[in-house]
Order: structure tokens, then sequence, then C-alpha cells
């Protein structure tokens, strides 16, 4: 049986400033917390995937800035295969600056630098990796072509695919049919299904049954501090989240998908995997940074038991 998890996307080095309250337009918030880590959609989901088990492969481009060799260093502590990770000279890699307020809300910008130059022969490249997927998950932080070379990839090869619709911006809806399990958060759902931001499980069931119907198997709708939700053609089911004290949610989406995967691919029920990936995101928001927070499978199995 292959247990391949195949993780292909962005990759970011992080910096954060954590402060009492977000800057209005015009002012200037002193007294931050400052914090250089690593992050990027993609590589949160590999490095969360691996510390929850997962034998996790990450295709992904970087470039040449001081931060890079530490980055990719790191996933390779993580134990994840970095055979294709791609190096690119005269660009840098992706950067994202991260502003944390109280709460835990954050505001968001990237650049994303060498993460644009991941393109369709680098996939081609990575093939006798991708022929071992048991799934392949992608994000939207790389090119609208590449996604789409992919998910024609893994319909002809028939593997599945779980794609975390984030950052939310425009895409040919009619590839819709060739992702297994489309996840996004509730401003990327009402995006997607052209509804408004998410509010309650009923709006969340809307969209999903709008997406579903554009041909995607399984919606994955993560709704915050609600939770979140399943819908397939026929069955659905509702995960509350945890009760936890937060600290920073970035990151917290991307955890849930990678742990999510490791989940479906040790043949957990969708419930189980969901309920695993809810335990993983909810210790990822008790800390600071992307990769910092994302937690051990130990850690998440010790808190499963705690909090039935
Ligand atoms: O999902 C969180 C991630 O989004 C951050 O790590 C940042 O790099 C951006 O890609």
């Amino acid at each position: 049986m292959k247990n391949k998890i195949v993780v292909i996307g962005s990759s970011n080095v992080d910096l954060i400033m954590k402060m009492d309250h977000l800057p209005q337009k015009g002012e200037t918030v002193t007294d931050a917390f400052f914090m250089q880590t690593y992050g990027g959609k993609g590589a949160n989901q590999a490095v969360a995937a691996a510390r929850a088990g997962g034998n996790v492969a990450f295709i992904n481009c970087v470039g040449q800035d001081a931060y890079t060799p530490q980055m990719v260093q790191n996933y390779k502590d993580d134990g994840i295969d970095t055979r294709y990770v791609f190096k690119m000279n005269n660009v840098t890699s992706g950067h994202a600056l991260v502003m944390i307020g109280n709460e835990g809300v954050n505001y968001l910008s990237v650049a994303p630098g060498a993460n644009y130059l991941l393109t369709n022969d680098m996939i081609d490249k990575a093939m006798p990796i991708i022929e071992e997927a048991a799934v392949i998950i992608l994000q939207y932080e790389i090119p609208a072509d590449t996604i789409k070379y992919v998910l024609d990839l893994a319909t002809e090869k028939n593997i599945p695919t779980v794609w975390n619709f984030a950052p939310a911006r425009a895409f040919d809806t009619n590839y819709l049919s060739k992702v297994t399990t489309l996840m996004l958060n509730e401003v990327e759902a009402g995006f997607l299904a052209g509804t408004a931001t998410i509010k309650t499980t009923e709006e969340a069931e809307k969209a999903a049954r709008i997406l579903l119907n554009l041909g995607v198997k399984e919606v994955i709708i993560t709704l915050g501090e609600n939770g979140a939700v399943y819908f397939s053609s026929n069955e659905k089911h509702t995960m509350p989240a945890y009760k936890v004290d937060v600290v920073d949610t970035t990151s917290a989406g991307d955890v849930f998908a990678g742990s999510y995967a490791v989940g479906i691919v040790e043949g957990m029920t969708i419930k189980n995997a969901m309920r695993f990936a809810n335990a993983a995101s909810g210790l990822c928001v008790t800390k600071m940074g992307a990769q910092p927070s994302a937690p051990m499978r130990k850690e998440i199995e010790a808190f499963l038991k705690e909090n039935v």
C-alpha cells in the first residue's frame, strides 16, 4: 500500500510581529514582539504532515538569500524528502509579513518570489516521487497553470488530491471536477462558491453543495473557532473546535490539511481524520509562528486523550 504524502507548493520566510492591536491607517504601533521563522502554506502542510507521522515529500521552488539554506535544512530535520526542492538563482525565496493583533488574529501579505517559478517542467522532473504518492496536497501560492497541470496528472494517474484553496484567487472552476478533497476556510469558500463569506454551518453547507455540483468529490470548510464541516454527496460531518488559549492562528488551516492527509493515508475514517486534524490545529494556535507551532504526533495523541 502506498503511504507517501506528496506536498506540492510554496515555502516562505515569515517575518512576524505580534502587537496588542493592529495599526489603523497612518498609525504606528510600537512595542511589538518580533520573530523570524519559516512558513508558506505548502511547507507548513509538509511539516505538519511529517510531524503528525506522515511519510512526506515536498516539491517546491526556493531562491537565493541568507534564510533559504536553513529553511531547507529544517525540512530535512523533520524527515521530509527534499530531493525535489528546486533552487533558482537571481530570485529570493517567498517572503511573508505577518502582523498578529489581539486574540491571535492576523494580517498577512506575501511576496511569492521563487514560488511562482514552480513550473510544469519541475513537476515532470519530480515524477518518480509523484508516482509513489498515496495523496497529493496542493495550496494556491504557486501558479494556477502548475495547479492545473498537477490536477490533470493526478486524474490521469488516479492519485487522490487535497487542494487547500488558499489564498483565494481566481481559478477556472471547470477544473474542480479533478479535485478529490477541496479544503477552504469561510472566506475562501464564499469566494469560490460565489456566496458571501460563510458565518454559519447552514451557509457552509450551501456553499459546499455549490462546489460539489461543480464536480469536487468532498468539501471541508474550516470555520476557525466554530470548527470544521465535511460534505460529500452522501456524507456530512460537523466537528466543533477544541477550546484552547489562542496565541496565533497563522497556519491553523495548514496544520489541519497536513494532519488530515496523514489520517486519511493511515486509513482513519473521515470523522476520525477530522478529529485528528482538529486536535493538531487546536494545538497549533496555542503557539507563535507557522512551522514552530506544528505539533508532533505524540502531542496530538496526548491532546486527544485529554479532550475526548
Ligand atoms: O498559512 C500561513 C502561511 O501563509 C504563512 O506561513 C505565510 O508564509 C503564508 O504563506
